[in-house]
């Protein structure tokens, strides 16, 4: 997979792309990443990125030509290369986004600074416009390394077996639940039995019910999308009858097993 970044400032993605699984995935050539330097496709003299807005108003505005430039630049072979602006008004990146964004062979990501992009820019040559969340970035860099971080771990090798995506957090619609590792008693605090009981069925269905448990505690809504069986549904009622138990933030969800047995 080749993705190119367009950006005013390329040096921010030294760190999280020269470490770690990003380094390793481009060293065996699984992932490309491509930085361009928007002002190098500034064609006046003073290579300007950004102007004034029109109409008056505080903030500066990206430019268009620059970054129709770089676009074009890259001479896109065909008309299907997703071209992303990122901004806090795109769409929320998911689990699910990134792994679609993963079946492209390539992505373009485009970076935006100051008040924002010349509407132009968004309605004449991005195709999508992606935020990693409700809140206001200073620039889009650390935002595209987000993406191409959760994007990159769907490319085919580019986790080992032991990191595999499908069984993270969300794969099953669900948080993970706890993790532990030696030793079995930590300062009086000890690893719960029937991780050490070598029994992979009983082990199998407590970390499902611990799943179960986090998610129904932390991110009650993302109960409504799945499927459980009579037994899970019957647990997540249990958690929610519980009097000791947080009941859910939201309302109108149902516990309901549906007919699928997974
Ligand atoms: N640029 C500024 N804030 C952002 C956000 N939340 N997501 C994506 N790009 C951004």
């Amino acid at each position: 997979m080749r993705i190119d970044v367009l950006t005013l400032f390329p040096a921010m993605f030294a760190g999280p792309l020269e470490t770690s699984i990003l380094k390793r995935a481009q060293q065996r050539g699984l992932l490309e990443i491509v930085l361009h330097a928007i002002r190098d496709y500034a064609m006046d003299r003073h290579q300007m990125t950004d102007d004034l807005p029109y109409g008056g108003g505080v903030g500066m505005v990206m430019k268009p030509e620059p970054v129709f430039n770089a676009v074009e630049s890259l001479g896109l072979p065909d008309g299907r290369t997703p071209i992303i602006l990122l901004s806090p008004q795109g769409r929320l990146l998911t689990h699910r986004v990134a792994k679609e964004l993963a079946a492209h062979e390539r992505l373009v990501l485009i970076c935006g600074h100051y008040e924002g992009f010349d509407e132009r820019i968004r309605e004449h040559l991005a195709t999508d416009e992606l935020s990693i969340g409700d809140y206001v970035l200073t620039g889009g860099e650390l935002a595209a390394m987000v993406v191409i971080d959760a994007v990159a771990r769907w490319v085919p090798g580019v986790l080992g077996d032991a990191e595999s995506a499908e069984r993270d957090s969300f794969s099953e619609g669900l948080l993970e639940g706890p993790h532990y590792t030696r030793p079995a008693d930590f300062r009086g605090w000890s690893v719960p039995s029937v991780l050490l009981s070598g029994n992979h069925a009983a082990i199998a269905a407590w970390r499902r019910r611990e799943a179960l448990r986090r998610t129904f505690r932390r991110r009650p809504a993302l109960l409504r999308n799945l499927t459980l069986i009579e037994e899970e549904a019957a647990f997540v009622r249990e958690l929610a009858s519980a009097a000791s138990e947080p009941r859910p933030d939201e309302e109108g969800i149902s516990y309901e097993a549906t007919s699928d047995e997974r």
